[in-house]
């Protein structure tokens, strides 16, 4: 039986990662960490909030003094850290809260592991921490060698806090792994993202905001695949290494818009292509070969399945994006797409 704190688990993946968990080994005790920021939501975790093995904890990652109580009270095995400032968008309006969360909040959590002990640390980290790759040069992907070279306040923050943790592992010995995954797609996504923002604007027949030309390529992996893969990395996975997760489903944003359309029985009409975003990253491709040949791990959700699946679940579960839609992100909704 191990004690698990899971930091950012009311967002979309480490929720996902959870009821994964929850599953996978019944006999583990999950903590969850988790700020409810804009993008955390408590609705996520009501099926589980009464568990005998689950705990949830509001509380910032970048909070000290907070982090230190909970960790000498739950006196956690093993850490997952989800919690992030997560949206590219965003974090070219305002790279500040990027740089507290994401990589203080991320030396205050290696800090705490490092006093109390653990047995394993594990960073969910992005592909994007390695740039882009060109449209013309579809024999280019991302290894675990591919260099640091980061685009956007997100990704740099990202990769700054990849480079603390191998920091921690070179100097302090504390055992850490990092994972950085493609774009993930599936239920509980916040309505920002690519593929939710374009099902609930679908569905209410509002305009489809494409950037530039739409011709952009990401690597589309299904949330549960994710899971799948960090769940394998805690097991098996070898201390200081870093592990690249993608399915090699390549895709440009416009063909997944058309697509999302077809399914939901919308007219093409809804397209609007904007404003480009600024230093928008070209094609995102991911070599999951180390994952595979170390770790056995290979995608099991095809991607036609896994957006059917997706679309399912907007549909069957309105009112948990409905209610995200008020307020406050309508006014974002405003700032970021009323100019364009
Ligand atoms: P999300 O934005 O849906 O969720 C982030 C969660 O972190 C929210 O519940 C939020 O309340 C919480 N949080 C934010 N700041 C916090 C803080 N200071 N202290 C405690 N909690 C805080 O993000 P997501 O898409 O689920 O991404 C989770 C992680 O996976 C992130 O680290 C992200 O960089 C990484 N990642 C995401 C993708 C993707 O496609 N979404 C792909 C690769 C890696
Ligand atoms: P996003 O879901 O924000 O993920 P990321 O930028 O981290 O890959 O965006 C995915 C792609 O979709 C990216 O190329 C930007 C594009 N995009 C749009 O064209 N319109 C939108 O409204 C959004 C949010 C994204």
């Amino acid at each position: 039986m191990k004690n698990i704190l899971v930091t950012g688990g009311a967002g979309f993946i480490g929720s996902n990662f959870i009821f994964y968990m929850l599953k996978q080994h019944p006999e583990d005790r999950i903590i969850c960490l988790d700020k409810l920021t804009y993008a955390g939501n408590l609705q996520t975790l009501a099926l589980i909030m009464n568990n005998y093995n689950f705990k949830f904890i509001k509380a910032d990652i970048a909070d000290r003094q907070a982090v230190d109580e909970i960790f000498a009270v739950e006196k956690p095995d093993i850490v997952v850290n989800f919690a992030a400032e997560s949206h590219v968008d965003r974090s070219i309006e305002n790279p500040g809260i990027f740089l507290q969360t994401n990589v203080m909040g991320t030396q205050v959590l290696l800090d705490a592991c490092h006093k109390y002990g653990i047995e394993r640390y594990h960073q969910v980290s992005t592909d994007e921490v390695y740039g882009d790759l060109p449209l013309d040069r579809s024999d280019l992907f991302f290894t675990e060698q591919t260099p640091l070279h980061t685009s956007s306040p997100y990704s740099a923050s990202k990769a700054a806090a990849d480079l603390l943790c191998n920091a921690y592992f070179r100097t302090y010995g504390l055992p850490i792994t990092i994972s950085r995954c493609s774009n993930n797609y599936g239920p509980y996504q916040f309505p920002e993202k690519l593929i939710p923002l374009m099902i609930v604007n679908a569905l209410a027949d509002k305009p489809l905001p494409v950037y530039g030309e739409g011709l952009n390529v990401r690597d589309w992996l299904y949330v549960e695949d994710h899971c799948r893969a960090i769940d394998l990395i805690l097991e098996n996975g070898e201390v200081g290494q870093v592990y690249n997760i993608g399915g090699h489903n390549e895709m440009r944003n416009i063909d997944i818009v058309k697509l999302i359309l077809q399914a939901l029985g919308k007219p093409e009409s809804l397209i609007t292509f904007v404003t480009d975003r600024k230093g928008h990253d070209m094609r995102y491709a991911i070599d999951p070969t180390f994952i595979h040949e170390k770790l056995g791990w290979l995608p099991e959700t095809k991607f036609a399945d896994g957006i059917q699946k997706t679309i399912e679940w907007y549909l069957d579960n309105k009112s948990w994006w409905q209610e995200i839609l008020s307020g406050e992100y309508q006014k974002y909704c405003e700032r970021m797409y009323g100019n364009r």
